[in-house]
């Protein structure tokens, strides 16, 4: 796995936007980011919320040549609906009182200067993926945190990787004491070890990275 680190301004936007995912996990997600662009092929991330972490997938594909696309409805996962946890009131939409994280995407990655390498797809993930015809060299798992929605992402997204592509999974966690949001990601997170086509690669906390070693969709079944 590379050691290469994102650009400063980068990291600096990353720690500035909102988001959940701990600078040492963001660096682990960039490492694989850069390892996987040397493939040739674009980078896709299901859960855009604010950008944090699609600001690292971004800086990676700059430096890789290729496109990170990012996938969200930006009405929030169920955990960061008035009312849960992980709400936060700044993403309602004033006028409509729904969530919307698009603007404050948009807002990040421009701030950080990183628009053109990034392509967001606004809808929902299967919605998307069922349209979707072109070889990927990373998908990075962080959408909805349901059993529904985590195997629907990687039901869509995990057949379109390439040989020698890289899986990511964010908020695994083996042992139920430590989840804050279920466990619907770590058994997804078996459910591509128990299909033959991934092999696991490294954990860092809860983001688990695999690699495709072998043919088959991996995700359907
Ligand atoms: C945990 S957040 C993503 C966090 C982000 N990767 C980061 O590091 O800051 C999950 C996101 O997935 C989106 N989401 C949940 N279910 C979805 C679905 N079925 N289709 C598209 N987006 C979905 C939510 O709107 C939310 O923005």
């Amino acid at each position: 796995m590379s050691t290469r680190a994102p650009q400063p301004e980068t990291l600096a936007a990353f720690e500035k936007a909102k988001g959940f995912m701990p600078v040492h996990e963001g660096l682990a997600l960039y490492a694989a980011a850069v390892e996987a662009g040397a493939l040739g092929l674009p980078l896709l991330e299901v859960g855009t919320y604010c950008g944090r972490s699609t600001l690292l997938l971004a800086d990676a594909a700059r430096a890789a040549g290729v496109t990170a696309v990012t996938v969200d409805h930006h009405r929030g996962s169920e955990e960061q609906q008035p009312g849960w946890d992980y709400h936060d009131p700044e993403t309602v939409d004033a006028e409509l009182g729904v969530m919307d994280t698009l603007p404050a995407f948009r807002r990040t990655l421009h701030r950080a200067g990183l628009e053109d390498h990034v392509v967001a797809l606004v809808g929902r993930s299967p919605q998307i993926a069922a349209l979707w015809n072109t070889p990927l060299g990373l998908v990075f798992i962080d959408g909805g945190h349901t059993d529904e929605h985590a195997s629907a992402d990687y039901e869509g997204w995990a057949p379109h990787l390439a040989e020698g592509g890289l899986l990511l999974i964010h908020d695994v966690f083996p042992d139920p004491k430590d989840e804050f949001t279920g466990q619907a990601p770590y058994r997804v997170y078996l459910r591509a070890l128990d299909s033959g086509a991934f092999t696991e690669v490294t954990a860092h906390d809860s983001l688990r990275v695999l690699r495709r070693t072998g043919a088959g969709a991996g995700g359907r079944g």
